[in-house]
């Protein structure tokens, strides 16, 4: 069966609260601590500086009336003409299909259709640049050389890299 993509909303947070409990480990090396009880809820209400709600997209993939994959896209952040991937993140038991790259070519075709943005642009924390740099490389992106801080959740600094790539690229 191919998955559905939506566009998800509060209704959704028990949904992306189940998906984010099960990660494989993401959290904790990003954040470095494990899915919070409000980690979904966290994910609908944060906005980069400057941005509003009308900013931002939060996209699914659903199987079975199961969501499998959540992507937010921001529009027009941190410049008019580029837009955000915020956050991918597939179900450990649906990795490996397609389906992050699916759900990425839906955020693609939103982006599209807002004529200002020519290029999208994600930030991978160093911790983990093994995980998921060669997923990004088979999008198209690449680094743009920029380092930034994160700050965990737990409290501590890590670094994160800025990778874009053109809207409209076709992936190598
Ligand atoms: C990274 C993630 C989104 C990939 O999703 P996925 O559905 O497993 O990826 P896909 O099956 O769509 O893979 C697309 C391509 O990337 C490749 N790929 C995916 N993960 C890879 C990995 N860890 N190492 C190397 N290649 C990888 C696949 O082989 C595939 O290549 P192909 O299209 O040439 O066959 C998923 O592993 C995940 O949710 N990880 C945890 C959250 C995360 O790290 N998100 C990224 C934040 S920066």
């Amino acid at each position: 069966m191919t998955p559905t993509p939506v566009v998800l909303g509060p209704g959704d947070v028990p949904a992306v609260q189940e998906l984010f409990l099960d990660d494989g480990g993401y959290c904790l090396r990003v954040h470095g601590h494990p899915p919070r009880p409000d980690q979904a809820e966290r994910l609908f209400a944060a906005l980069p500086p400057g941005k509003t709600a009308a900013d931002k997209y939060v996209l699914g993939l659903r199987e079975h009336d199961v969501l499998i994959a959540v992507l937010d896209l921001v529009r027009g952040y941190p410049k008019p003409e580029v837009a955000y991937v915020g956050l991918l993140q597939v179900a450990v038991r649906a990795r490996g299909q397609g389906m992050g790259r699916c759900l990425h070519e839906h955020a693609v075709a939103l982006a599209t259709a807002w004529p200002e943005v020519e290029r999208l642009r994600l930030s991978v924390v160093d911790a983990n640049l093994s995980h998921a740099s060669r997923f990004w490389e088979g999008l198209g992106y690449t680094p743009t050389g920029e380092q930034r801080p994160w700050h965990r959740g737990d409290g501590g600094t890590a670094w994160m890299s800025q990778w874009e790539r053109t809207l409209l690229t076709a992936a190598p």
